[in-house]
């Protein structure tokens, strides 16, 4: 596929950005994500509804506090995104919070802020959280996270990132809701059951698998509300809304929520509110790796061999050794003469320290982006190799609206040296 030029980005010129800035930095398209935010919760029009944002897919303030501006709120699977969602000032009744092992530092902070949900993923964790609530003197907000029990064929997404499914650690299974509903009951002093939740994996590119899962949601939600009426709130059909990385996404994340509605309106539960958790399509477009080309080697024995050695890794993006994934590489400077296929890879001491074979120029470019980066980018970075976390950079109407640079060499060393 043709390098696609991309000197220009958010209406900001890249080239003259990094000119002044060392490399890798993430470059983040505000204007664009809030876009995307408030394309999704119009979608619902007048429906109740929560556009959960989940806050692992991109946890950088700036980012938080434009979504929020676009109408969402936030699904937190910790304590630290928790509060990281409580201190931009997302109101505590747009939260909820998911997560198999919330340690019990974890739920008294979710109680004591009063979130709209926590989303118990075991029957054994509907116990420890009525303990909580009781030795705090409140009453617990809880949702069941479902595990609605696809086939793993059905979920058509990488093996990875495919949730719904049996042996999948996330949630109770759709045979054991009796068990949880009774421990519901049990717990009734000191929790109210305020709904269930959904989520069937990510970077889904149909809608039929997200149908699958909210149908199957809809009989447990129907047998919830005939137990709990007078307490439950919402029914939450959960994020995975797939982007186009290059390959192709038919789907819109708008169209995810025209297909599941109706099932709510059906069930009879269209008067809740209806919580989704998208994290990827909300930020994943919207946002470059920029890294500068380092050199390129090439064997003179075997001239199909060439790679461009740039200065971004996988502990900048991790997304393709781990997924296999595929980031279009864009040229923002130099490169000229037929394109031709490179194999792009970093400086990390890893085989799998590779971002596949992209058709670029000859005569190669000296600064490149991977596109697509604005999910599970930052947030899955690590320090591997004695590698700085990368910049972040936040562009708003064309402008440089906030940054943080890329970390010092110097910087881990001395808090290694402390180690
Ligand atoms: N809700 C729950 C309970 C989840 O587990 C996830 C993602 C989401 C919502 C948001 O899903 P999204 O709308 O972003 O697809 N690191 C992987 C993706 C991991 C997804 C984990 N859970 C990647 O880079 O593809």
């Amino acid at each position: 596929m043709a390098a696609a030029p991309f000197a220009r980005f958010a209406n900001a010129d890249l080239e003259e950005i990094t000119s002044t800035r060392p490399t890798p930095f993430y470059a983040h398209d505000l204007d664009g994500m809030h876009a995307a935010a408030a394309d999704l919760v119009a979608s619902f029009g007048n429906a109740p509804h929560l556009v959960a944002y989940a806050v692992k897919a991109n946890s950088s303030a700036s980012v938080l506090r434009t979504l929020v501006a676009g109408g969402a709120g936030a699904d937190v699977v910790s304590g630290a995104e928790l509060e990281l969602a409580l201190r931009v000032g997302i109101a505590p009744s747009s939260i909820v919070f998911s997560g198999v092992a919330k340690t019990d530092a974890e739920i008294d902070r979710a109680l004591g802020a009063g979130i709209a949900s926590i989303h118990v993923e075991s029957i054994e964790e509907i116990a420890r959280v009525a303990a909580r609530a009781r030795s705090l003197s409140v009453r617990a907000q809880v949702s069941i996270r479902v595990n609605p029990s696809l086939a793993k064929e059905a979920i058509a997404t990488h093996a990875h990132v495919a949730t719904g499914h049996d042996e999948a650690k996330f949630g109770v299974l759709a045979d054991d809701m009796p068990f949880a509903f009774e421990a519901l009951a049990r717990e009734a002093d000191a929790i109210d059951a305020v709904g269930v939740s959904a989520h069937v994996g990510s970077q889904l590119t149909e809608v039929e698998p997200y149908v699958a899962s909210a149908a199957a949601l809809m009989t447990i939600a129907q047998e919830f509300r005939r137990r709990f009426a007078s307490t439950m709130r919402l029914v939450d059909t959960g994020g995975g809304f797939g982007i186009d990385y290059g390959s192709g996404c038919p789907v819109t994340p708008g169209d995810f929520i025209r297909a599941a509605r109706p099932l709510l309106d059906r069930a009879g539960l269209g008067d809740l509110r209806h919580v989704i958790e998208p994290g990827r399509c909300l930020v994943a477009p919207y946002v470059v790796l920029v890294s500068r080309v380092v050199q390129t080697k090439a064997s003179p024995s075997k001239p199909e061999l060439r790679w461009l050695l740039v200065d971004a890794g996988m502990n900048d993006l991790l997304r393709p050794a781990l997924y296999q994934a595929n980031h279009r590489v864009a040229v923002i400077s130099g490169g000229s003469g037929p394109l031709r296929p490179w194999r792009v890879v970093g400086p990390v001491c890893e085989s799998s320290d590779d971002f596949g074979l992209h058709a670029l120029p000859e005569e190669p470019p000296r600064i490149v982006c991977f596109r697509d980066a604005g999910a599970y980018g930052y947030t899955m970075a690590s320090r591997y190799n004695g590698r700085a976390l990368p910049g972040e950079l936040f562009l708003r109407g064309g402008v440089v609206v906030h940054e943080v640079g890329r970390a010092s060499d110097a910087s881990w060393v001395s808090e290694r040296l402390g180690a």
